[in-house]
């Protein structure tokens, strides 16, 4: 499974980043607003930092918007992928970039419905937001099960992107479901790494390594 890293923060990515972990990024207006800096500035520093997949989410609510800002934003970088909402003019959309070769990442996917309407439409991939759906009661990963079965069993070549990732268990759970990528946000990564038997097991290493002659 990919691991892609959903933030803006570029300090974030540089980080993790650094640690060779990273597949891509996933950025929407929200995580971006939230960075603080200019939309074209954050999406050049990223494209700089990470050589895979970077998904820009369209702002535009017609077919024809979508169309046109995804073609401009296709043009920033090869590794740009267009992010677009499960709508009926986001699969319009969809369906006339996807022909173009531009990859589109279908976004706000909170059924198999819509993850099979995506993948008929030709997006590239598919993002079921499970930690939203675990926020209003639903349980979100039934929703990946759904899809990756549905996929796999029909064939379907589009990549199934687990979204909305709250905690590590989200990150096991989409892994063991066979997903393609997961998108998580910086401090869930930080969590993958620490154990506190890894922090316990240093200290002890280190404490007895100060009693051995270093001769
Ligand atoms: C995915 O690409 C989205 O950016 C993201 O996962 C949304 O997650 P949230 O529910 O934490 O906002």
């Amino acid at each position: 499974m990919k691991i892609f890293i959903d933030t803006a923060d570029i300090k974030e990515i540089k980080e993790i980043a650094s640690w060779g972990v990273l597949d891509g990024v996933t950025t929407n207006p929200t995580l971006i607003a939230r960075a603080g800096l200019g939309f074209k500035e954050t999406i050049n520093e990223i494209c700089k930092i990470v050589n895979g997949p970077i998904s820009v989410e369209v702002t535009s609510t017609d077919a024809e918007g979508m169309i046109k800002e995804a073609r401009k934003l296709a043009k920033i970088h090869p590794n740009i992928i267009i992010k677009i909402p499960i709508t009926p003019d986001g699969l319009k959309a969809t369906k006339r970039l996807s022909k173009e070769g531009i990859t589109i990442n279908m976004t706000l996917v909170f059924s198999a419905n819509q993850a099979l309407l995506a993948a008929k439409a030709g997006a590239g991939y598919v993002s079921p937001f499970i930690g939203r759906l675990d926020d209003i009661g639903n349980e979100g990963m039934q929703v990946v099960r759904d899809i990756a079965q549905i996929f796999k069993q029909n064939g379907v070549k589009t990549k199934l992107l687990v979204a909305s990732i709250r905690h590590p268990i989200h990150v096991i759970e989409a892994a063991k479901l066979g997903a393609d990528v997961a998108t998580i946000p910086p401090p869930v990564i930080r969590k993958m790494v620490t154990h506190p038997l890894t922090s316990k097991g240093i200290e002890k290493f280190l404490e007895d390594w100060k009693r051995v002659p270093k001769k």
